[in-house]
């Protein structure tokens, strides 16, 4: 096989923890592939933490995030950045993660310069294109522009058949976010001291762990959110709320507008978007999760955390059906109740409380590279038209189902194989991450 070229784009948090991996798995097989990195920025103090944590260094920098900016230019400014980016790399795969802006505008760069693009995360549907909105149409018009669809799980791959995608340009591989918590989880968390982290939170109390960003939720439905958060601490004054505030303006307005004066209080902790490692690590301590975020939605089960999801609908029912999420949408009395439910009776919450990986098994990325590597260079015609890597995947299990990559190796032997033995990514040494 020819060596290929693979341009990754990617700038928000999400992407960056998803693609990491992938990222990882493809530099580590050199003699198959060149990488490159094209960052936009879309997120800048949200993302660059995590560069600097998993060790990318970005060979661009699109630097396209402006205070509140509109959808349509973000777009603009993505594409018409990206176009020269794609003249001066004639990449052999432009890959693309999700359903952000920059997935978006990555993969229309790609389809107009004749770019195969790959689709990681690929098929996740609600079928409602106001909710979440953009997200659901990224997906959908992503799915139209790419030549390879990553899905990761099962019922992805069958949503995907139904829009009538040939199986050929499928794969299931499981969710990047599981190989990159597993690898978090063992390499960092035993050094990681979380009462000094958090000396200001009582680690002793039940903890609810909040975040919150989705676009169609902005105005009364997040105002909702905030004052259900509010009743829940004058009911309950022996729990931490700790919220991680998402730096969106319309975000931050009501967060501080309605929650700040209970941040003088003891129990309400608002921080400043936490980094990766910490992050997990208080996802691993809470007792339950409130959110709309869709990663977190498929971290949680594999830490046995009971998620209780403030949308209408979700595109991740997954862990709904292993029981360990629900729909609790944004009125302020279904999420009051959804979360006394959980702290009020034992059983409700052990129902929710178990650990069912139906994302992903940590071997999403090698997967991903191997289905780079089966389809070959798309330039030069080498296109297989066959997609070996992983068969089915049963959504209560997934760990167990999905087939093994000959020759693929996790982010633990890439990390092995480097030299880095420790509890450290590369380029930063354990216990010195920020
Ligand atoms: C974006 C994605 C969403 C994803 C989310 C992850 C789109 C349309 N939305 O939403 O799918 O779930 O990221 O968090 O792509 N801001 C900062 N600093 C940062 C990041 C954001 O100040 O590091 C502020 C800026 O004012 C920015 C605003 O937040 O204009 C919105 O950022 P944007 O990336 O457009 O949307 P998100 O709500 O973050
Ligand atoms: N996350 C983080 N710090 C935080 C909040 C979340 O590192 O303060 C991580 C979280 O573990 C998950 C990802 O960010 O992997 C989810 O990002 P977000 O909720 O912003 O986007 P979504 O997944 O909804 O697109």
């Amino acid at each position: 096989m020819a060596r290929q070229k693979l341009l990754f784009v990617f700038g928000t948090r999400p992407e960056t923890i998803k693609l990491w991996p992938v990222i990882h798995q493809a530099e580590s097989q050199s003699e198959d592939f060149e990488v490159r990195l094209c960052f936009t920025g879309q997120h800048r103090q949200m993302a660059e933490p995590l560069l600097k944590l998993f060790g990318l260094e970005p060979d661009y920098d699109l630097e396209v995030m402006e205070q509140n900016q509109g959808l349509s230019r973000l777009t603009a400014k993505v594409l018409l950045q990206l176009d020269e980016v794609l003249a001066t790399e004639e990449p052999d795969w432009l890959i693309v993660q999700g359903d952000t802006t920059t997935a978006l505008a990555g993969a229309w760069a790609g389809f107009y310069r004749r770019v195969p693009v790959a689709h990681v995360e690929a098929g996740l549907r609600t079928k409602n294109v106001s909710s979440p909105f953009p997200e659901e149409m990224n997906r959908q018009v992503v799915a139209r522009l790419a030549s390879l669809h990553l899905a990761p799980t099962s019922l992805a791959r069958q949503q995907l058949l139904a829009e009538g995608i040939s199986p050929a340009k499928i794969c299931v591989t499981g969710n990047t976010v599981i190989d990159a918590l597993l690898y978090v989880k063992e390499k960092f968390l035993p050094s990681l001291d979380l009462a000094r982290t958090f000396s200001q939170i009582d680690l002793s109390k039940k903890m609810l762990l909040i975040t919150g960003h989705r676009r169609e939720s902005f105005g009364q439905p997040f105002r909702n959110i905030c004052w259900a958060i509010r009743d829940l601490l004058d009911e309950y004054p022996d729990l931490q709320a700790v919220y991680p505030v998402h730096l969106n303006p319309n975000v931050q307005q009501p967060v501080r507008e309605i929650l700040a004066p209970k941040g003088q209080k003891s129990n309400m902790h608002l921080l400043a978007p936490l980094d990766y490692v910490e992050f997990v690590a208080l996802l691993s301590h809470c007792y339950l999760v409130l959110t709309d975020s869709g990663g977190i939605q498929e971290e949680a089960p594999s830490l046995g955390k009971p998620v209780l999801v403030m949308r209408d609908n979700t595109e991740r029912p997954e862990g709904i059906q292993a029981g360990t999420a629900k729909l609790v949408g944004t009125d302020r009395l279904s999420i009051r109740s959804a979360v006394s439910e959980l702290l009020d009776d034992p059983v409700a919450y052990e129902r929710m409380a178990q650990a069912v990986n139906p994302y992903g098994d940590g071997q999403a990325a090698p997967r991903i590279v191997e289905a780079l590597r089966q389809h070959g260079n798309g330039h030069n015609g080498e296109y297989s038209g066959i997609c070996t890597v992983v068969g089915s995947v049963n959504h209560n299990n997934g760990g167990g189902q999905y087939e093994n990559v000959s020759g693929g190796l996790s982010l633990f032997d890439v990390y092995r194989d480097r030299g880095h033995t420790t509890n450290s990514a590369p380029g930063h040494p354990a216990g010195s991450l920020r």
